[in-house]
């Protein structure tokens, strides 16, 4: 039986060969010729849990939208016929409306990879920057998935969110009116969102992860000890002119994923069917009631994902420095290649500065987003607020000074592993 595959397979293989004799390098340069270096370790799943979760978006956007009613008068009731009478409707729904908050986890968690281990540092500059093009239009994708069902978080986060744009001098009101094609978040703005949501920023992520990875596979992986394999000894047991230190993707760690990736989907399984709105964290309770322009809700807030930058603008008085505040700390994210000046990629040869920096940019950061997530209504979390994002800016305004003066230890020429 296994014979009559591999030959079944071989004879398509040779088929498809000699009719694309293209295709074959290609799959070789990426897959069992890619030599990663062979330390990987924990951090290195999330980018293909990102990829896990992105797939799973898409999938599972699709089914929802054969149901899905993209106007004012209908969405809501359509969202609720899929969660009540569509076969299977709610698990499709909940698969997507919590994968939302798992991508973010996946791709928060890889991003903090990259801070660790230097991961931006030259020649990965263009990898960084990519990946800060995609968490951008990831940002912009999930706020337009949550304006869809109509909801009242729906519909009053759109309001609250789309009106920062009125705080630009000059051309803020009639910018505001353009994004919503109307005075308020209405019929307009729903189809706009669902053209954008549904084809238009899925392609422009799927695009850019291809351009992500492709960058990446131009330099090769980075690892957690910073070393670059490809400046180390040459020749494994696969080529004489691979590094020493690397393994080929394919087999090693495409077996290797492919566990991860299944404890990643049990545990997904469990939090879809026994937490889907995690208390309200990954649905808000208000998107269980249809939006109402004559109702605010108590306290509006966005999902937990943006709530650190949405704390940024609260506690800062004045509106439009709230809203450039908020955008500058994405902003600054971009630039961070250039910020860093250690001669040191991973923070395991870096001194106790820089991990003390590290550190309070993490809790800066967490704790920004419960301030965000909270009802904004407590003076001393206001203070503690704009000592945080004080802190969250330090960290990247003062990386050229602080990674200089941090002691850094030498480097190993080849890469440990620390089974
Ligand atoms: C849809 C979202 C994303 C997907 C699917 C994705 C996918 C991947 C994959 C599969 C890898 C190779 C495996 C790994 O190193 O983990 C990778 C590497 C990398 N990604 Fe992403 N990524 C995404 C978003 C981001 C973001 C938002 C950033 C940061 C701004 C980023 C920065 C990087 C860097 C620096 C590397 C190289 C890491 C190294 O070699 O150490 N990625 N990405």
């Amino acid at each position: 039986m296994a014979n009559i595959l591999t030959r079944t397979a071989n004879s398509v293989g040779e088929w498809v060969n000699a009719r694309a004799p293209a295709l074959m390098p290609m799959y070789r340069k990426h897959m069992t010729e890619y030599y990663a270096p062979k330390s990987f370790n924990i951090w290195y799943i999330f980018g293909v849990l990102s990829l896990v979760a992105l797939i799973n978006q898409i999938v599972t956007g699709i089914f929802l939208t054969m149901h899905f009613k993209p106007s004012a008068a209908e969405a809501f009731a359509s969202v609720e016929y899929i969660m009540r009478d569509v076969e299977w409707g709610w698990l499709i729904r909940y698969m997507h409306s919590t994968g939302a908050s798992l991508f973010f986890i996946a791709v928060y968690l890889h991003m903090f990879r990259g801070l660790m281990y230097g991961s931006y540092q030259k020649p990965r500059e263009l990898v960084w920057l990519l990946g800060m093009v995609i968490y951008l239009v990831l940002m912009a994708e999930a706020f337009m998935g949550y304006v869809l069902p109509w909801g009242q978080m729906s519909f009053w986060g759109a309001k609250v969110i789309i009106s920062l744009f009125g705080a630009i001098p000059v051309i803020g009101q009639g910018l505001t009116e353009w994004i919503m094609g109307d005075y308020l978040p209405a019929d307009a703005t729903l189809n706009r969102f669902f053209a954008l949501h549904v084809i238009a920023l899925p392609l422009v992520l799927l695009l850019l992860v291809v351009l992500h990875l492709g960058a990446l596979h131009e330099v090769g992986s980075n690892n957690p000890d910073g070393v670059e394999i490809k400046k180390g000894p040459k020749g494994n047991r696969w080529s004489p002119t691979a590094p020493a230190d690397g393994i080929p993707f394919h087999p090693y760690y495409t077996v290797k994923d492919t566990v991860f990736v299944g404890f990643f989907l049990i545990l997904a399984a469990f939090i879809i069917f026994f937490a889907p709105t995690m208390g309200g964290w990954f649905l808000e309770h208000d998107n269980f009631t249809e939006a109402n322009r004559l109702v605010t809700p108590e306290h509006i807030k966005p999902v937990w994902y943006y709530t650190p930058y949405y704390a940024m603008l609260r506690v800062i008085p004045h509106k439009l420095s709230g809203v450039i505040v908020m955008f500058s700390a994405i902003a600054v994210l971009f630039m961070v290649p250039w910020l860093d000046r250690s001669k040191v990629k991973s923070y395991r040869y870096r001194g106790m500065l820089s991990k003390l920096m590290l550190g309070i940019l993490a809790v800066s950061f967490v704790w920004l987003g419960k301030i965000g997530a909270g009802p904004g209504t407590d003076p001393v979390e206001t203070i503690i607020g704009r000592v945080l994002t004080f802190l969250y800016f330090a960290f990247f305004i003062t990386m050229p000074i602080w990674t200089k003066l941090d002691k850094t230890k030498p480097v190993p020429e080849r890469v440990t592993t620390h089974d």
